[in-house]
């Protein structure tokens, strides 16, 4: 057993992860969260909306999360959002071609599938399954779609990514934050993907969770984030793009020495790298199985100038990205704009006003009436039913009762004004942060799972920082029956309405039972026994240490507040 299937065992066995459809033979790319799994869940996306949407200060909007066609048509989804296939001849298991051939040899990243099948062919690579042959490779679009209403009239997909919901909806984001940029706006919810042959367990799902920040920034100051101070002097493991060239190791840099050798593109990007590591080493994430790679410029996407991905090393995937930081400059809503001819630029005025030279092109008639005879009333009426802007052109072309007419720009007279401006209309670029919740919590599982020998005997502990843990504490009467019993379900409903997450129980022996709460990772075990009744204390063990001190059981509420904190 390596470390995933203990993890996975555990999972199980104590309600964090369960294959989904279970009864009905389940199907890869899908599992349930259970009640202690769910619970996790919930407490590492609240941590991380009291980092984005408290401390930055980004409301959070819920999209739908199927769309429409024509999003992802603007978006590239519908052409681009592919991998290369390749399909069994014999069996008809269909695999993705990029990872076939690297079971069998090294091959660089971004080859074209012409290549693949040429590679395939060639090296005559086999299907994995059953050995039979493999088919060219062709692409493979992830999304899947569906029918909006009855009939087939109206294609919708279910969304691949929660961003495209903040960037369609982005003139009324605009006006809620009263038309000034920079602003944020986060998502956090589900998203599909079609995965090819998902076989990494709980690493590449079909349905999975995002939390998304997508952050709108005037592109002039994207590298004067308004918080750098804050985080200018933190210390990242930074993979950069020569380190990988050259083969090398993260360099351990600072945040503010990053963006200084430009190494990271502007401060905006560099504040959400240093933000997600925060975040990331808070919810559990082991700092030293943490790095940060940036994307080389072949993987980086055709929009992005930079990109760095949050990467933690797993027993068994190796180095996993939980997290996408991406600089997407103006790229989406730019072809949103296009695609739904709405305006998506936002007015930035100027400090002081501006005077800029301007030609205005008017056309003169004195020499255009004779050159065109007959016509010129028709030209004339034309002419002045165009926009200005479209007069001061090399030519113009116009059409007359079905001829065309050319009228060259020197027909025109042009003068030149000083005029004063007080601002220009600019795209904004968006900033992105993109976490994927799922892969955080089994990351934060796997670095939480710790084996020891206490006195002989094998324990399993899950080492949760406490505050996302999701059992708090567990209160646990020595003896089954009264007056044990009824002063603990007491002292469980006082912490229960303090705000904790409290386990009462009552089965097994107190060593089995620590046993149980150790896995489900239980930070405090409140133990009632006979002195309790007595003096009314009561013992508080520690997961970690398994130290346990006495403590009136009336300030246990304050005593965790204050451990949570520590
Ligand atoms: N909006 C940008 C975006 O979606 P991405 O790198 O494709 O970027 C962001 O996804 C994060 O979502 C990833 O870092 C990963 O944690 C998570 N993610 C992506 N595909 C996933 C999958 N099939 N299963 C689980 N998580 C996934």
């Amino acid at each position: 057993m390596d470390k995933y299937d203990k993890v996975f065992e555990l999972a199980k066995n104590r309600g964090f992860i369960w294959p989904s459809f279970e009864i009905y033979g389940g199907a890869s790319g899908f599992y349930d969260y259970g009640p202690l799994g769910a619970t996790l869940k919930r407490k590492i996306e609240d941590a991380w909306r009291r980092f984005y949407c408290v401390g930055e200060g980004f409301y959070e909007i819920e999209a739908p999360t199927i769309g429409v066609e024509a999003i992802f048509e603007a978006s590239g989804h519908v052409g681009g959002f592919a991998d290369p296939m390749t399909t069994c001849q014999k069996c008809k298991e269909s695999f993705r071609a990029d990872h076939v051939i690297k079971g069998e040899m090294e091959i660089p990243d971004g080859l074209k599938k012409e290549q693949m099948t040429e590679i395939i062919h060639q090296h005559h690579i086999k299907c994995p399954e059953c050995g039979g042959d493999l088919g060219d490779v062709y692409d493979f679009n992830l999304m899947f779609s569906t029918w909006i209403g009855p009939g087939q009239k109206k294609k919708g997909y279910m969304r691949p990514e929660t961003a495209q919901g903040m960037f369609v909806d982005f003139p009324r984001l605009l006006r809620f934050y009263r038309e000034k940029l920079p602003f944020g706006v986060t998502q956090i919810g589900k998203s599909y993907r079609n995965e090819i042959s998902p076989r990494q367990g709980v690493i590449r799902l079909r349905e999975f969770t995002q939390a998304e920040a997508e952050v709108f920034v005037n592109p002039q100051f994207k590298n004067k984030h308004p918080n750098f101070a804050a985080v200018k002097d933190l210390v990242l493991p930074l993979y950069d793009e020569d380190a990988q060239l050259s083969g090398g190791e993260p360099k351990p840099m600072t945040v503010g020495d990053a963006v200084a050798k430009g190494i990271i593109a502007n401060e905006y990007l560099a504040y959400y790298v240093a933000l997600t590591y925060q975040f990331l080493v808070g919810v559990g994430i082991d700092g030293k199985r943490l790095r940060f790679r940036q994307h080389m410029k072949t993987e980086r996407a055709h929009y992005a100038t930079d990109c760095w991905d949050a990467e933690v090393l797993l027993d068994r995937f190796k180095w996993v990205e939980i997290v996408g930081i991406a600089d997407r400059t103006s790229y989406d809503l730019t072809a949103h704009q296009k695609r739904s001819e709405v305006d998506l630029s936002v007015f930035i005025p100027f400090d002081t006003p501006m005077k800029v030279k301007k030609t205005i092109v008017t056309p003169n008639m004195g020499v255009i009436g004779p050159k065109f005879k007959g016509k010129a009333g028709k030209i004339m009426a034309a002419l002045k039913a165009m926009k200005p802007e479209e007069l001061d052109r090399p030519e113009v072309r116009l059409n007359i009762d079905g001829e065309e007419i050319v009228i060259p720009s020197d027909l025109f007279d042009h003068k030149t004004v000083d005029v004063e401006i007080n601002g220009e209309n600019v795209i904004p670029h968006v900033v992105e942060p993109s976490y994927g919740v799922d892969r955080i919590l089994y990351s934060v599982l796997e670095h939480a799972y710790d084996e020891e020998i206490v006195e002989g005997e094998g324990r399993v502990v899950m080492r949760f920082d406490r505050t996302v843990a999701p059992i708090t504490v567990a209160v646990l009467p020595l003896l089954s029956k009264d007056p044990l019993a009824s002063r603990a379900a007491e002292i469980a409903r006082g912490l229960k309405a303090a705000g904790y997450f409290v386990e009462y129980d009552e089965s097994g022996t107190i060593g089995k039972r620590y046993r149980r709460n150790d896995e489900a990772g239980t930070p405090f075990c409140v133990t009632v026994d006979h002195q309790t009744i007595e003096d009314g204390t009561v013992t508080v063990r520690d997961r970690d240490s398994m130290a346990q001190i006495r403590y009136p059981a009336d300030g246990l509420a304050g005593l965790i507040s204050e451990l949570l904190c520590t």
